[in-house]
């Protein structure tokens, strides 16, 4: 990988923070909270959405185990983003769970001082196997993927692996082991899985699991998007309170992505992440990392930046904390303000300068 700076934009202004831990302000004045890790970039799923099979087949060429990074590696940048003020991080894949060992890294990453939220995103189908060894270890929190309830349209929308039962069962145990607050996480396409959406509602109301709709999204090259394909959460929130009511309330932090409502009746609460309908870029203080090192910071980037290659040619801990630095400082991404615009530069120019990092890779 290039020593790029990521974007798909030009960097304009600098930040000025000058302090080694005092935490950078990018271009648009965005602070750096939450790192996404991503430790697996194969997957034990193939939803059409993200890895659909005609391109993700057997012959497909994934990272090796020896170009991903190691755990010390993982953590001790870990630790450099929360010297840099990251107070949140989240492991995903592709899979994250099929990576081995990943408790290890759990128990690593939860004694980082300065820390606050440890979390994970997962399809679920191992979690029944992972969840009392994960909570063990100190991971706080999980969000586990589930389109739909039905078996038909979850096969269609896993391509074909997995089953339900097995999620539920996964959910069930992570519950038992006390991981809260349990989210599931929901891609809503129209005309796939539009209208069991209210299934998912009556299913989780009351057991304590926060439910969020996500808008379909052009990530990655490879999903054939459509914005006919998206339902706007304007739409569900008006079909979720025609059933049930709901109220809105305040964010839980700066920056939260999902749009959160309670039942009236006090049920609970929903969540809808609207990044095509109602963009969030201007708080977004997310960087991600894939798993072999490349910092992103964007989940629409067309590049990133290796930090895997001054690792492993010895720079220090203090070196790295200025590369990131330079590079939040640099940052103006704000891709799903500029969709429309984006895309419309994009097929004009019939290049592959605007290709985006696909989602397996880099996380959700
Ligand atoms: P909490 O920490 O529980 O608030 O969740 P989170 O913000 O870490 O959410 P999660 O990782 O579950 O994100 C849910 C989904 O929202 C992701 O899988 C993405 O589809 C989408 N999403 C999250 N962050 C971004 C972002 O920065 N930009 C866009 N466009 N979508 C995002
Ligand atoms: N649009 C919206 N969400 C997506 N995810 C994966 N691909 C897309 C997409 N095209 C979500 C998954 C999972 C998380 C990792 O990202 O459903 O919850
Ligand atoms: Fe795997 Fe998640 Fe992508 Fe589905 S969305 S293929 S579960 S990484
Ligand atoms: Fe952040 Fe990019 Fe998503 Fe906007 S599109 S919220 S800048 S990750």
């Amino acid at each position: 990988m290039k020593e790029t700076i990521v974007s798909i934009n030009r960097a304009t202004r600098q930040g000025s923070a000058s302090s080694a831990d005092m935490g950078p302000k990018d271009g648009l004045g965005r602070p750096l909270h939450d790192l996404r890790i991503s430790v697996m970039d194969r997957c034990n799923f193939r939803c059409p959405y993200c890895m659909p099979r005609d391109t993700f087949h057997d012959g497909y060429k994934f990272l090796k185990s020896t170009e991903r990074l190691s755990f010390e590696e993982i953590t001790r940048l870990a630790r450099v983003f929360v010297r840099l003020g990251v107070k949140k991080l989240r492991i995903t894949g592709g899979e994250p769970l099929l990576r081995p060992n990943l408790t290890d890294l759990i128990g690593d990453l939860s004694t980082i001082a300065g820390l606050e939220d440890l979390a994970l995103t997962t399809n679920g189908v191992l979690l029944s196997k992972y969840a009392t060894e994960l909570a063990a270890a100190g991971l706080q929190r999980l969000t586990v993927s589930l389109d739909s309830l039905d078996p038909e349209i979850f096969a269609r929308m896993s391509g074909g692996f997995g089953g339900v039962d097995e999620v539920l069962d996964g959910i069930d145990h992570a519950q038992r082991a006390g991981l809260a607050p349990i989210k599931i996480n929901a891609v809503i396409q129209r005309g796939i899985n539009d209208h069991t959406v209210l299934g998912l509602v009556e299913r989780f109301r009351g057991t304590g699991v926060i439910v969020r709709f996500i808008e379909y999204m052009d990530v990655g090259n490879r999903n054939d998007w459509r914005r006919d394909l998206v339902v706007p959460s304007a739409e569900l929130v008006s079909q979720i309170a025609a059933r049930w009511p709901i109220e809105p309330r305040q964010p839980n932090y700066r920056g939260e992505v999902a749009e959160r409502y309670v039942f009236a009746d006090g049920a609970g609460e929903v969540g809808f992440i609207s990044s095509v309908s109602q963009p969030f870029c201007g708080d977004c203080s997310r960087a991600r990392l894939s798993s072999d090192g490349g910092l992103f910071t964007c989940l629409f980037a067309s590049q990133g930046t290796s930090l895997r290659e001054p690792l492993r040619s010895g720079a220090t801990d203090d070196e790295l904390v200025e590369m990131v630095r330079a590079i939040w400082n640099k940052r103006v991404d704000r891709y799903s303000e500029l969709r429309a615009a984006v895309r419309a530069r994009a097929a004009a120019a019939q290049d592959d300068a605007d290709r985006k990092i696909e989602m397996f890779y880099i996380g959700g």
